[in-house]
């Protein structure tokens, strides 16, 4: 069948001097928005005669993500960057490393597992709550990635790192990271300081993952972590691949690539939930009926059935993934009669496919509602956590993280924007909130502890 011809895409009408790169580097969201209006396939031109092509229609998602998944690798600025700081991993690998990888970590992220982690949620909520004080202001980004450090730190080696020198260290790291990989990547032996500040902290970090990982192996014990399935893995690992750099690897990456995700998804919910009172008290109704006084265990997770239509709906309208990038590694045709080069790149947004107003009718509007029925909504429209082979490892454990904080945290407080506040959501690799996101806290009605019930300051 002849292939069809897609349409180039236009800048921006405030920037038509500018190229595409630096129009998606100054405003990610609004470059994307601005592409959506235009059509569901166009072709970006970029530098060297190369292309890029936003894909904006659930059927070509579904070729490049599922159908045709083998045609599609990790952009190469990814790697570059990824692989040069992180070293080979999950994330970054392709082909045969990625599938003795995946298959090697799966079983640490089923839900069998991952419910023996629920009291430590449990409790790391409560110790970030000990600090907080009725009334007073909080940057909710801040204090969830306090609190997603403490639990995904433990969840993956069984370490709170809050308050730790490796802590800091992993943290700058990480902003590095970010800040390098949003930038045309240079390569890493260049020794630029930003580069020499990358590796000096790669390598306390990886000190640090060495240390813990000859421990273990020595003291041979299960404390049921991610850190602990891997060293069994090793023992009967039969492709070599399993070595001690590469759990150290895993380990730091797991880290990085859940840490942001899931603080800013929580910071946004909390966001979403301020601007919709209704939504909110239903939520609480849920909370208080199915708890009452008690707390939460793992058993409670799967009838929190609003909590996580919630959940659902805040990571539609407000993905943190903005955008995904692929590399085409061998022609792919897609359905609509268009034909995506070997070479090029492809730019798969769930910030914009959902918001397409034929997938999700009224797309501006936060309804949990949506979700009461999942098989209503088009495959492949509804991308959170990617979808396909690549689908994040993750987002059990993030669920079940996200209900434990939000329930925990909702029973005792309520969180209000402080006056004149303006939501700004802005792409640093991630989407996050501009500036911050400033809420008061002031006790729930139904707190469990007394001492809220009568608003103590
Ligand atoms: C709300 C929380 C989260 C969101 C929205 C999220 C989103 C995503 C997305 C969209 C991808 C696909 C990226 C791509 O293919 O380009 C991904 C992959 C991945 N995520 Fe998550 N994630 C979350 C939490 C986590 C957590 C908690 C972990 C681990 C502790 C994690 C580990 C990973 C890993 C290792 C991959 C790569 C998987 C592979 O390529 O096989 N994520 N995540």
């Amino acid at each position: 069948m002849p292939s069809l011809t897609i349409p180039i895409a236009t800048l921006p009408a405030n920037q038509p001097r500018s190229s595409h790169t630096e129009a998606m580097r100054q405003d990610t969201i609004a470059y994307l928005e601005h592409l959506a209006q235009q059509g569901d396939y166009l072709r970006i031109p970029l530098a060297f005669g190369l292309s890029a092509y936003f894909i904006n229609d659930a059927e070509a998602v579904q070729e490049i993500l599922l159908k045709q998944a083998r045609k599609v690798e990790k952009p190469w600025n990814v790697k570059q960057v990824a692989k040069g700081v992180f070293g080979e991993n999950l994330f970054t690998s392709d082909g045969e490393l990625w599938q003795v990888l995946r298959s090697t970590l799966q079983p640490a992220f089923q839900a069998k597992r991952l419910n023996a982690q629920v009291d430590m949620m449990v409790d790391t909520t409560h110790s970030l709550m000990a600090s907080w004080q009725v009334g007073q202001v909080i940057d909710i980004p801040t204090a969830m990635m306090d609190l997603t450090l403490g639990i995904t730190t433990q969840a993956l080696f069984g370490q709170d790192l809050r308050q730790s020198a490796t802590a800091t260290s992993l943290l700058r790291f990480l902003d590095l990271f970010s800040e390098l990989i949003s930038r045309f990547p240079l390569p890493l032996w260049i020794p630029t300081p930003k580069h020499l500040e990358i590796k000096r902290h790669f390598r306390l970090i990886n000190n640090y993952f060495k240390t813990l990982v000859a421990a273990r192996q020595q003291s041979g014990q299960d404390n049921g972590d991610v850190l602990s399935l891997l060293i069994q893995a090793q023992k009967t690992d039969s492709s070599d691949r399993l070595s001690d750099q590469q759990i150290c690897n895993e380990v730091s990456n797991l880290f990085a690539a859940g840490y942001e995700v899931v603080s800013h998804t929580l910071a946004f919910t909390f966001y979403l939930l301020s601007q919709h009172p209704q939504v909110e008290a239903q939520l609480r109704e849920e909370l208080d009926n199915l708890l009452g006084q008690r707390a939460i265990t793992a058993a409670d997770l799967p009838q929190l059935t609003y909590l996580e239509m919630v959940l659902k709906e805040s990571m539609r309208l407000l993905p943190v993934t903005t955008v995904l990038g692929r590399q085409v590694v061998e022609e792919i045709q897609v359905p609509a009669g268009y034909r995506l080069p070997k070479g090029s790149l492809v730019l798969i947004s769930p910030w914009t496919l959902q918001r397409r107003a034929d997938y999700f009718p009224d797309p501006l509007k936060f309804d949990p509602e949506r979700f009461r029925n999942p098989e209503a909504i088009p495959k492949f429209a509804y991308l959170p956590f990617s979808a396909g082979p690549r689908v994040c490892i993750g987002n059990l454990l993030a669920m079940m993280q996200m209900k434990v904080n939000l329930a925990v945290l909702l029973r005792e407080y309520r969180f209000s924007t402080v006056p004149g506040y303006q939501f700004q959501p802005i792409y640093r690799f991630n989407t996050r909130p501009q500036n911050g996101l400033p809420m008061v806290i002031t006790p729930s009605t139904h707190s469990p502890n007394p001492d809220h019930q009568i608003g103590v300051n």
